[in-house]
């Protein structure tokens, strides 16, 4: 696997996983106060976001390249309320779109089309969020 693609793949692995980890933390912090609806919404979401992840680490590995497994911050554990939970994670989602962009530009820049096809699942999946 060309080392350019590798890094950004490595990178948006990375992504994935401090956003399945933060969305994992709201959903505790949302389920401390009674909300469990909310938290079963952001469960799920959480666990999306590790199989977005996995898909990642799979591609990675079965084309040659190493899958990093990341080492995670310390996700944000207090939150002030539901509404700053959802403004939170909208601005993590649009992080989340730029980077895959990026990946995408990397793409076409060193003319790598099966990645580039394989990003279009996580390009139609940022439209969803
Ligand atoms: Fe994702
Ligand atoms: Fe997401």
């Amino acid at each position: 696997m060309n080392k350019k693609i590798e890094k950004v793949l490595n990178n948006q692995i990375e992504k994935e996983a401090s956003s399945s980890h933060l969305y994992l933390s709201m959903a505790s912090w949302v389920e401390s106060k009674g909300l469990n609806g909310t938290a079963k919404f952001l469960y799920t979401h959480s666990d999306e976001e590790r199989f977005h992840m996995l898909k990642l680490i799979k591609f990675v590995n079965e084309r040659g390249g190493r899958a990093d497994i990341p080492a995670l911050k310390n996700p944000q554990k207090k939150f002030n309320s539901l509404e700053s939970i959802f403004k939170k994670l909208l601005s993590h989602e649009i992080l989340v779109t730029e980077s895959i962009n990026n990946v995408i530009d990397v793409c076409l820049q060193e003319k790598d089309y099966t990645t580039h096809n394989f990003m279009q699942w996580y390009v139609s999946e940022q439209l969803e969020e």
